[in-house]
């Protein structure tokens, strides 16, 4: 299976990109920057650094925009300085390729066509613009799936404001286009928004297990994933969330592998541009009042259990391998 992914890497982006890679189905073929989490810059490092941790230091890693499309990066805060708490992960001498982050997806689409699967897990503005210089994105795609939005109504509500999810709310216009332009896709976009990935939470019980599998608690990539993670845990507790964490991004990753991970419904889905109190909430008509296409499958659930077995035996396994080369 080939997988292109774009993040904003982030402590839960690494938990995806290194579970990406323990995947031994996934042929990984690309990974793009998108600022979010952390500047764009900061991120295309951890991207290039975590893939020789990982042992793929072959994967190319594409820089994308600085900025959304419509105006300045906002402050992030739940990952750090770096996007990796207090991890210091040995720094590569790698460098990003020569043409950008659209670029790279328009060229991966194109080299896999019909087969590639494109995995989200930051703002959508690097798809954005991929979208804009190649409109067929959506039928070259196998299918695409996206961490973003929150679909769970305002009980549950957002990350980013009351409504709004992070990755969506950094760039609401980048998002709207990449869900308007997917109403042509042969398969509608997998959404993940926060009512599916907090379902799942992640504790220091399951550092333990991966450890266990790993045959090691102290291989360079559970190391940086502990170290990472313990600062997602503390952002999680000061939010009254408890000490654990939503591992928004794996669960993406993972449903993007394996798609009856998570049940899912058909709905169009669109996103608020101009709300002076709900910009960049996703709004879905569930029920066709709108009489627009169908554009996305929302996630829904997610046995907690599964996914986090899966997350353990095979990243484990890929820690093991790593700790003992
Ligand atoms: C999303 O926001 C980011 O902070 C996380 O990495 C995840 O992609 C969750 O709302
Ligand atoms: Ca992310």
């Amino acid at each position: 299976m080939s997988v292109f992914l774009d993040a904003d890497t982030g402590v839960d982006d690494a938990m995806a990109l290194a579970y990406l890679i323990a995947c031994p189905e996934v042929d990984l073929v690309g990974v793009a920057a998108t600022g979010g989490n952390v500047a764009v810059d900061r991120v295309c490092r951890n991207n290039l650094d975590l893939l020789r941790l990982c042992g793929a230091a072959h994967v190319p890693v594409s820089a994308g925009a600085e900025r959304p499309l419509a105006g300045p990066l906002p402050a992030g805060g739940a990952h750090g300085p770096t996007g990796l708490g207090y991890a210091v992960v040995p720094p590569s001498d790698a460098v990003a390729t020569a043409h950008d982050a659209a670029t790279a997806w328009v060229r991966a689409a194109h080299r896999h066509p019909g087969r590639l699967v494109g995995v989200v897990t930051g703002p959508l503005t690097n798809l954005a613009l991929a979208l804009r210089s190649e409109p067929a994105l959506p039928t070259l795609l196998r299918r695409l799936v996206v961490m973003g939005g929150a679909y769970g109504g305002a009980v549950e509500g957002g990350d980013s404001g009351p409504v709004s999810e992070w990755n969506i709310s950094v760039d609401p216009e980048a998002a709207a286009a990449v869900l308007a332009g997917f109403a042509e896709a042969t398969t509608p976009p997998l959404l993940c928004g926060l009512n599916l990935t907090t379902q799942v939470a992640l504790t220091p019980a399951h550092f333990a297990r991966l450890a266990a599998t790993a045959g090691s608690p102290d291989g360079p990539l559970l190391r940086v994933l502990a170290d990472a993670t313990r600062y997602y845990f503390e952002a999680h507790r000061d939010a009254g969330d408890g000490y654990r964490a939503h591992p928004h991004d794996a669960l993406a990753a993972a449903a993007a592998v394996d798609p009856g991970l998570v049940t899912a419904r058909a709905a169009t889905v669109d996103v608020e541009l101009t709300g002076t109190l709900t910009r960049g909430m996703t709004v879905v008509d569930w029920s066709g009042r709108w009489g627009r296409p169908v554009n996305a499958r929302i996630g829904l659930t997610v046995d907690p259990t599964v996914f986090l077995d899966r997350f353990v035996d095979r990243v484990g396994t890929l820690a093991g391998r790593l700790a003992h080369s």
